[in-house]
């Protein structure tokens, strides 16, 4: 009888739980990596990198055509006038948006969005390319601008160890300083505590 009941219960926790994992997964890798929430443009050529599967892209509601360079990977160039702007990301299992603002006088919250790399026009093969399953994925490419041996001063580690970059920063750019996207005590304890 005791087994049963706990049996029962061992079964709803667990589905449960793949349930909870499988939504958290879907929404963790479906996302808008460029540009970042809040952030304040000075040009009205707005760049848009995202990721979903069969997502598709909303601007203010209506929506906007994207290039699919890499599998479910989408890319798009958006014209928005002076002001502030919604872009969505949609796809099967969700949504998510974030707000821009195109010109000088950005309101409270917004803050000045950084390209990176900085020049215009650096192709996604650069850092990215796809796995032998098909799957997109990040290959390196940052030391063939920045200085590999003066990595260590200001990581703690050697690049080798930290070699996932986007475990902190994001590579498109964003409003952060040094492009980090968590607070630099985080960024540390996703591998220690
Ligand atoms: C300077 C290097 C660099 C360039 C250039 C670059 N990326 Fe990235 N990208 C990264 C890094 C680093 C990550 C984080 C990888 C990770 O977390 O797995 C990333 C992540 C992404 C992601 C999210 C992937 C995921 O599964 O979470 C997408 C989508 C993406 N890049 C698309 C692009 C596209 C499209 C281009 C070209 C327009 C581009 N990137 C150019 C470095 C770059
Ligand atoms: C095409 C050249 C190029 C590539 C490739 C490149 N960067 Fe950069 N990056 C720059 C330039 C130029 C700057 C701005 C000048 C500077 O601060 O060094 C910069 C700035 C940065 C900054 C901000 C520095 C600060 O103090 O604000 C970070 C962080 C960064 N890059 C990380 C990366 C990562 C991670 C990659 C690989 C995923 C990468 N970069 C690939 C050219 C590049
Ligand atoms: C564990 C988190 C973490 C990872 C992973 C990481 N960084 Fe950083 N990075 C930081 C932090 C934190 C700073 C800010 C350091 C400071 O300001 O003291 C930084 C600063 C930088 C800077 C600007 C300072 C400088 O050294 O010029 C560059 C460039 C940079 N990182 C590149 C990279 C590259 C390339 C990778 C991947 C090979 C990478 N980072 C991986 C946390 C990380
Ligand atoms: C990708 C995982 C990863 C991240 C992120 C990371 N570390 Fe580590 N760290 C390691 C590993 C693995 C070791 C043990 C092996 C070694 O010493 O290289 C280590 C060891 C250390 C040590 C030596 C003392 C000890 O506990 O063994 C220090 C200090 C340290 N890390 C500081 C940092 C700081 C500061 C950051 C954030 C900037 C950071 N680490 C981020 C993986 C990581």
């Amino acid at each position: 009888m005791r087994g049963g009941c706990t049996g029962a219960r061992g079964a709803r926790v667990a589905a449960w739980f793949v349930l909870g994992w499988a939504a958290g997964l879907a929404a963790e890798g479906s996302k808008i990596v460029r540009p970042t929430d809040r952030a304040a443009l000075a040009g009205s050529d707005v760049e848009v990198i995202a990721i979903a599967p069969a997502g598709t892209l909303e601007l203010d509601g209506t929506a906007v055509a994207a290039s699919e360079p890499f599998p479910n990977v989408l890319h798009a160039t958006v014209k928005a006038g002076p002001g502030e702007h919604t872009l969505a990301l949609v796809w099967g299992g969700g949504r998510t948006e974030v707000r821009f603002f195109v010109g000088d006088k950005a309101p409270e919250g917004f803050r000045p969005y950084v390209a990176h790399p900085p020049r215009a026009g650096a192709a996604c093969t650069q850092c990215h390319g796809l796995s032998r399953r098909g799957r997109f994925r990040f290959v390196g490419g940052c030391f063939d601008c920045h200085q590999e041996e003066a990595f260590a001063n200001t990581h703690s580690h050697p690049a080798h160890v930290l070699r996932e970059c986007g475990m902190c920063h994001n590579a498109h750019g964003s409003t952060a300083e040094a492009h980090l996207t968590l607070p630099k005590e985080a960024a540390c304890k996703q591998c220690h505590n």
